[in-house]
């Protein structure tokens, strides 16, 4: 069975300060990994080393935002992997809409930074998704065809135990609105059947497919509810601890109702 998962991205937000505090909220409620649900934090790079002393001994775990697909060396302003692991980064997430979108990050891209991650022993949580003028123009299935394709390119099946995918439709994310429960459980199925024909029904059964977009206390059980939604990829309402709690415990009521 797929552990349910809950991630946090919290963006280009919080201070030293605010970052340290909101992780030492959640550690002391989430004091022990549990084996139902998996959770972790994304903070910005520079609350990577406080976040994680913070979250250190708790089931919390971290992660960072991007990487540079490049060994390290003479990169102004780059992160690599190496360092990301050494301070203790479970996942990288790769491939957001808006690095995609406002960085120009392209898939030939985002494929290179998935291979550098899985080289360097950090799993990735690979976004996708589509905006609203595909989905309006029935392009939706086409997109994410071409995303996975893309950024998955030279992605062996057995590396595939290392990346969760996140469906994270770009209207849905930061806006307020939600993808409907029908309309995310339609889009994970299509993902994991992608899975399925690319690789084998094996890595399709296994892989965790997170829905991210708008996701907040009164709307996770019923999205994480669905079968092919194996949890949560959480921006604005991971920044409060009461409420990436609520969707954390949401996730758990599920496989403990
Ligand atoms: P949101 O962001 O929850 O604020 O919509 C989700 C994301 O971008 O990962």
């Amino acid at each position: 069975m797929r552990r349910k998962f809950v991630a946090g991205n919290w963006k280009m937000n919080t201070l030293g300060q605010s970052a340290a505090e909101l992780a030492r909220a959640l550690a002391q409620a989430w004091p022990r990994a549990k084996p139902q649900v998996e959770v972790a934090v994304c903070p910005p790079f520079p609350y990577l080393a406080s976040v994680g002393a913070a979250l250190a001994g708790s089931g919390i775990e971290l992660g960072a935002q991007n990487v540079s697909h490049e060994k390290p060396g003479a990169l102004t302003g780059e992160i690599a992997i190496e360092m990301l692991r050494d301070l203790g980064c479970r996942w990288v997430i790769l491939g957001h809409s808006e690095r995609r979108r406002l960085m120009g990050e392209t898939d030939a891209l985002i494929s290179k930074k998935v291979t550098a991650a899985l080289a360097g022993g950090v799993p990735a949580i690979l976004c996708v998704g589509e905006t609203l003028a595909q989905r309006e123009a029935g392009q939706t299935w086409a997109v994410l065809d071409a995303q996975m394709q893309g950024s998955l390119a030279g992605v062996e099946a057995v590396a595939m135990n290392d990346v969760v995918i996140a469906y994270e439709p770009v209207w849905a994310i930061g806006t307020g609105v939600t993808a409907t429960t029908a309309q995310a459980q339609s889009a994970h199925a299509h993902l994991r059947r992608w899975l399925s024909i690319r690789y084998n029904p094996d890595v399709a059964g296994q892989t965790r497919i997170l829905y991210g977009g708008s996701v907040k206390p009164d709307n996770a059980q019923s999205l994480l509810g669905q079968p092919d939604v194996d949890g949560a990829l959480v921006g604005g309402a991971s920044l409060k601890a009461a409420d990436f709690l609520a969707i954390v415990r949401a996730a758990e009521s599920i496989i403990n109702p």
